[in-house]
C-alpha cells in the first residue's frame, strides 16, 4: 500500500461522519473564503447534517466560501427530484448561509453540454483551485462518476454509466428505467488538483473497493486507486468498510473513536 494516505477507522458511520465534518468545520474556520469539492451519494449525508447543526447554531458561517459538486446526472435538471443540485439544495444549501450564486454543480441539461465541461473547469480554476475535496466511492472503486477504466488525467466530460452503478443508484428512483445513463462529472484529473481529498467511505458493500484503492499500485480498474499517487489524502472509513484491508493496513490507521 502508499504509506502518503492516512487512514481513519470509525467503529460506525455517525463517528466518521463527525469526524469528516470536523475536518471541514475547521478548514472553513481557518480560510472563511475556502474553495470546497462536495458530493452526492447516501454516504455525505450525515456529513452535511453536522455542518448544517453547527451553520445554525452560528459556529459556523459558509458566506465568503465558493463550493464546487463533483458531478451531475445527463437530462436532469435543478428541480428535479434526483438531480445532483436539487440533492445539495434540500441536504445542505438550502439550511446554510451561503449565497447561492457561489455553489456550483455541473449543469446536466445545458445544451451544448461539452462547452459548459470546459467553462467548469475554467471556473475552479478562476475560484483558485479546489482546496478541499469530499470524495465517495462507488462499490465498483468509482470515485465521482468515474469509472472503472476511466483516463485518470481525464477533466470535466460526458461519460456513460456502467450497469453496476445504475443498479446501485436505483435506490434513489421510483425505477431502474428511470436512472440516467450519463452524467457530467470532474475527471480524475481535475479531482487529482484539489490541495486535500477526504473519501468517505461506509459499509461492506464498499469494503471490496476500498482494498483495491489501498492496497497495491495504481490500477486504471480502480478509479479511487490514485488518489495513493498523491499527498494529503485522508480515507474515513466506518469498521465495515475497512474489513479488507490487510492487517499492515489497520494498523497503520488511526482509530478515530
Ligand atoms: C454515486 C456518485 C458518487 C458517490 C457514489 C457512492 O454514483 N456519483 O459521487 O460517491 O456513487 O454513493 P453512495 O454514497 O450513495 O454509496
Amino acid at each position: 500500500m502508499s504509506h502518503q494516505v492516512e487512514i481513519r477507522i470509525a467503529s460506525n458511520a455517525v463517528n466518521a461522519s463527525k469526524n469528516v465534518a470536523s475536518d471541514f468545520a475547521t478548514a472553513l474556520q481557518a480560510n472563511p473564503k475556502i474553495v470546497l469539492g462536495l458530493a452526492t451519494g447516501g454516504t455525505p449525508v450525515g456529513v452535511y447534517q453536522h455542518l448544517v447543526a453547527l451553520c445554525q447554531a452560528q459556529k459556523l458561517s459558509f458566506r465568503q466560501c465558493t463550493t464546487y459538486n463533483l458531478d451531475e446526472y445527463v437530462g436532469l435538471g435543478p428541480d428535479h427530484h434526483q438531480s445532483y443540485r436539487h440533492f445539495m439544495q434540500v441536504n445542505l444549501f438550502d439550511h446554510i448561509d451561503i449565497p447561492t450564486n457561489q455553489t456550483f454543480v455541473p449543469d446536466g441539461v445545458v445544451n451544448p453540454i461539452e462547452d459548459s465541461c470546459a467553462d467548469y473547469e475554467s471556473s475552479i480554476k478562476a475560484s483558485g483551485g479546489i482546496d478541499l475535496q469530499l470524495l465517495g466511492i462507488g462499490e465498483n472503486g468509482h470515485i465521482a462518476f468515474n469509472e472503472p477504466g476511466s483516463d485518470p488525467k481525464g477533466r470535466t466530460s460526458v461519460v456513460g454509466l456502467t450497469d453496476s452503478t445504475i443498479a446501485a443508484n436505483a435506490r434513489f428512483f421510483d425505477s431502474i428505467d428511470d436512472v440516467p445513463r450519463e452524467a457530467v462529472t470532474m475527471g480524475i484529473g481535475t479531482i487529482l488538483e484539489s490541495r486535500r481529498v477526504v473519501l468517505m467511505a461506509t459499509g461492506g458493500n464498499k469494503a471490496e473497493a476500498v482494498a483495491r484503492a489501498l492496497e497495491g499500485l495504481p490500477d486504471i480498474d480502480s478509479p479511487a486507486s490514485f488518489l495513493t499517487t498523491r499527498e494529503n489524502v485522508i480515507f474515513v472509513l466506518d469498521k465495515d468498510a475497512a474489513a479488507k484491508l490487510s492487517d499492515a493496513t489497520i494498523q497503520s490507521a488511526k482509530e478515530i473513536d
